[in-house]
């Protein structure tokens, strides 16, 4: 063999790519704690509003980091959208916050969850309440039909440390009128309850706080949470998680699940 057809041999070689691996499209900073991205959709991956999948990059030790991420757009996108935190000794984060489009993420295309409809019996009234990145599921669902086909009133409420925090959800909710896909479909359903809690705003306290104390439910004209109407879904710290809980069961709603449907699901958002 020649040295020419040598060369030509060795360059026709496929770069090697990493299992389920996506390309970044986009990336976004929303503070130094925050930012969104979006990659490649598999073809084949089908998944449910709300759900999430595992996702991350190649190890120093040649093995997958992989960690559990909502997918933050909705089922009928093209692409494929995440928002994360960053946390400079975050084993994942510290690496995937310098991603830039181009780069290759791994993404195992198998989508679960639990803040999903499904898990949800009928009702007239969603709760989606979200601390910092547990907005994410939301933004999928938000951007679902079948959310506002389902219940006449959607309430999506956020807290978050400061301002800066909100822009992400605030900005996504001022998009939603103006959608071809599905600004019809939202008209004035959805209503927005942001608040901070370590920062001046309109709205100040956790939203555990401003539910106790009957806040959230005179400034919005609503008596309190009925097992026949209202429907939640939660997704924040473990803490939120667990006084939500507590302050949902309290007024006789109970938690769902995929096998077997009733009146509010949680899930935790990430935090590493
Ligand atoms: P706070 O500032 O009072 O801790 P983080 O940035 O730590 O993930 O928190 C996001 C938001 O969730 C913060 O505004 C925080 O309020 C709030 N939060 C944390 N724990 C709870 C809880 N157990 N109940 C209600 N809100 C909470």
């Amino acid at each position: 063999m020649t040295k020419q057809a040598q060369v030509k041999t060795e360059t026709a070689k496929p770069v090697p790519t990493l299992p389920d691996a996506q390309t970044v499209t986009a990336v976004q900073h929303w503070t130094d704690r925050l930012f969104s991205f979006r990659v490649t959709r598999p073809q084949s991956l089908r998944f449910r509003s709300g759900e999430f999948v595992m996702i991350g990059l190649m190890g120093d030790n040649g093995k997958p980091l992989l960690r559990a991420y909502s997918i933050a757009s909705p089922a009928w996108d093209d692409e494929l959208e995440f928002y994360s935190i960053k946390v400079q000794d975050g084993p994942l984060t510290s690496k995937l916050q310098h991603i830039q489009p181009g780069d290759q993420i791994i993404l195992r295309p198998k989508p679960v969850g639990t803040l999903v409809h499904d898990a949800l019996l009928p009702g007239k009234r969603l709760w989606f309440f979200a601390t910092g990145t547990g907005i994410a599921p939301f933004a999928s669902l938000i951007r679902e039909p079948q959310t506002y086909e389902d219940y006449d009133q959607i309430v999506l409420t956020h807290t978050c440390r400061d301002v800066a925090e909100l822009e992400y959800g605030r900005r996504l909710v001022a998009s939603l009128k103006d959608d071809p896909l599905i600004g019809e479909m939202v008209g004035d359903k959805l209503t927005y309850y942001p608040t901070t809690t370590r920062e001046e705003s309109p709205k100040m306290g956790r939203i555990t706080t401003l539910i106790k104390d009957g806040t959230l439910f005179s400034d919005l004209g609503i008596e309190d949470f009925g097992p026949e109407t209202d429907r939640a879904m939660v997704c924040g710290s473990i803490g939120l998680n667990n006084d939500l809980k507590e302050i949902l069961e309290a007024f006789g709603l109970r938690e769902g699940a995929n096998s077997d449907p009733a009146e509010y699901v949680v899930e935790k958002a990430f935090v590493g």
